[in-house]
């Protein structure tokens, strides 16, 4: 572990989680000692978040979410292990001890420093003699000196070697470059410039750490960009180009658009808050990104089909986070970066101020598939309307909607106001029926909430989480005989965990979320609060570690029986000359 336990201890100790989560969630008492809230990593409209100030965690019943106080913070903030640590360490006023033996971090600065070199490199070679092709380009796509600097663009000159050898000079190695994706690997064993004749975007993140690159071809030719490979510094559907400086911008939304090109010429215009995806469409984790800066956000995607279904698919991801999202119509250009070079900022300027709203926009793409004039067609257009509209939350909204569709059809606007209605109520129906039968399965209520864990034999596994929870709150358990080996484990994920924790109490270590957060994953963090919330009997720990290790023996044993059982009846049957 990279942080003395000690450290940890006192960190947490200081970081009281009803202070911390009550900086994002508002708290208030419901039941018994714990505080309830609206969870803030899913969108609810009753509390089923709930911190408990005894055991200093947080549990949502919700989706599952859960942990300590660092937990927490890495969830919320986006943040590493190590980065939360350092985030309530400042905020507790603590100085953080340098991180002992931790390869993987000082592997991954040796990487930025590199990373932050090779911008460097690149950027003077744009004014070097041999960068005029790059000038050149820069020239016709009229990207100006000062944005050059803003977002510290360089040239990747046309040579095989002219990065490696300035970075070797550097004191850099070749495998360094090459776990950087600097360089690439030739047959014969020798290495080259993974970047050749290219203008060159640097990827910085929110810290201002050059994490990779975005190389755009100088004119045409495939492929138009190169981007760095995923690196212990990179992570394309984690960060965003030009957050970095959108972040600081004043105007209150963040404008999402597709090209890296785009994006320049947006800031150059004066749109200071323009980011784009990294040439994924947009993530979850980059919407999440994005609404630790802004309440709002206004598509600005290419004028063509996959845009379109790009920005539905983003409206889909940003509203999960209740962010306000607006679209762009960028009539008669194929993208903001021409539309800005042909009608001028000003024109830009006027439709973000006009921009419609997310209805107005899915409505009129509703619109633009049928002809109205034809009867079957607008049958077909008023069933795709009003399912649209009867998904809208507020009342008020869906009337005024109903109104705007019923004069496109030219039908009378009670009439749709009522089917609207009448189809809220069986789509609300329908919803709430289904969130029953699986509430209410057993397979459900024996099932942990994070999807991607499902147990192949829950009677087992059931008994496999009470190991777990009984080690966790009485780790002295951890040096009973009986225990059964992780690999006795039929669920994965417990093992995992059991493993940890094993190991951890054998060692004497203290168990807690915090000391446990640098080897858990947030997801098996989340099951192990998951897990701390049924009640288990402490006083008597040694006869329900017996009963728990009982349970996982006999499901094994009946398993096997089972197998027994069916390998006999297959020998029977060969016996018999009957075909399977
Ligand atoms: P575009 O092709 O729209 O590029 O791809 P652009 O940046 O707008 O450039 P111009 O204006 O056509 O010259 C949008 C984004 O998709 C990613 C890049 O991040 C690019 O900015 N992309 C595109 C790739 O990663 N690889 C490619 O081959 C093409
Ligand atoms: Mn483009």
């Amino acid at each position: 572990m990279s942080f003395p336990e000690s450290f940890l201890t006192e960190l947490t100790a200081r970081s009281d989680i009803v202070e911390v989560v009550s900086s994002y969630v508002r708290l208030s008492k419901k039941s018994g000692s714990n505080l309830f809230g609206l969870c803030p990593f899913h969108s609810e409209k009753t509390p089923s978040f709930s911190v408990s100030p005894d055991k200093q965690i947080y549990h949502c019943f919700g989706c599952g979410k859960g942990g300590g106080v660092i937990n927490f913070i890495m969830e919320i903030e986006n943040l590493s292990f190590p980065e939360a640590v350092e985030f309530l360490a400042r905020r507790a006023n603590m100085p953080v001890p340098e991180q002992e033996n931790d390869r993987e971090s000082k592997k991954r600065s040796r990487m930025l420093a590199l990373n932050r070199d090779a911008a460097r490199f690149f950027y003077e070679q744009l004014s070097a003699p041999g960068g005029a092709p790059a000038r050149d380009y820069m020239k016709r796509r009229q990207i100006g000196r000062a944005a050059a600097t803003n977002f510290g663009l360089g040239y990747a000159p046309d040579t095989w070697d002219a990065l490696r050898s300035a970075m070797k000079a550097k004191g850099y190695t070749d495998f360094e470059l090459f776990d950087a994706g600097l360089v690439r690997r030739g047959k014969s064993g020798g290495f080259y410039d993974t970047f050749r004749k290219r203008l060159m975007f640097p990827v910085i993140d929110v810290r201002g750490s050059v994490i990779g690159f975005s190389g755009r071809i100088l004119g045409d030719g495939e492929p138009k960009y190169m981007n760095s490979p995923e690196t212990l510094t990179f992570n394309k559907s984690r960060n965003l180009f030009a957050l970095n400086l959108a972040k600081k911008s004043k105007s209150g939304y963040i404008i999402l658009s597709e090209g890296n090109i785009d994006v320049v010429s947006l800031h150059q215009a004066g749109f200071d808050s323009a980011v784009a995806s990294l040439g994924t469409s947009l993530t979850p984790e980059q919407a999440r990104l994005i609404s630790r800066y802004t309440g709002e956000v206004i598509i600005a995607y290419d004028n063509d089909g996959a845009g379109v279904k790009a920005a539905q698919r983003a409206i889909g991801i940003l509203e999960k986070l209740e962010l306000k999202v607006r679209v762009l119509r960028l009539e008669g250009a194929k993208d903001p970066d021409e539309y800005i070079k042909l009608k001028g900022p000003e024109a830009f300027r006027k439709l973000l101020e006009g921009s419609e709203d997310q209805i107005d926009y899915r409505l009129r793409s509703i619109t633009d598939k049928y002809v109205l004039s034809e009867p079957d067609q607008k049958v077909a257009f008023l069933k795709e309307a009003t399912d649209l509209l009867a998904r809208l939350p507020g009342a008020v909204e869906r009337q005024v909607y109903a109104m705007r569709v019923a004069e496109m059809a030219g039908v009378k606007g009670e009439a749709v106001a009522d089917e609207v209605e009448r189809r809220r109520k069986r789509i609300l129906s329908a919803a709430q029926k289904r969130e029953e039968r699986t509430k209410n399965s057993p397979e459900h209520q024996l099932q942990p909430e994070e999807k991607s864990f499902r147990y192949e034999d829950p009677a087992s596994a059931a008994a496999e989480e009470g190991l777990v929870r009984l080690i966790y709150l009485e780790p002295a358990l951890a040096a009973e005989p009986t225990l059964p080996e992780p690999e006795e484990f039929t669920a994965p994920v417990l093992a995992h965990i059991y493993r940890v924790l094993l190991d951890k109490a054998r060692r004497g270590d203290s168990l807690s979320t915090a000391t446990l957060g640098g080897e858990l994953s947030g997801q098996e963090m989340s099951l192990l609060v998951q897990l701390l919330q049924k009640p288990e009997r402490l006083s008597g720990g040694k006869t329900a570690l017996q009963d728990y290790i009982a349970r996982i023996k006999d499901a094994r044993d009946e398993k096997n029986g089972r197998q027994d059982l069916i390998a006999y009846m297959k020998k029977q049957r060969e016996k018999m000359g009957i075909e399977e």
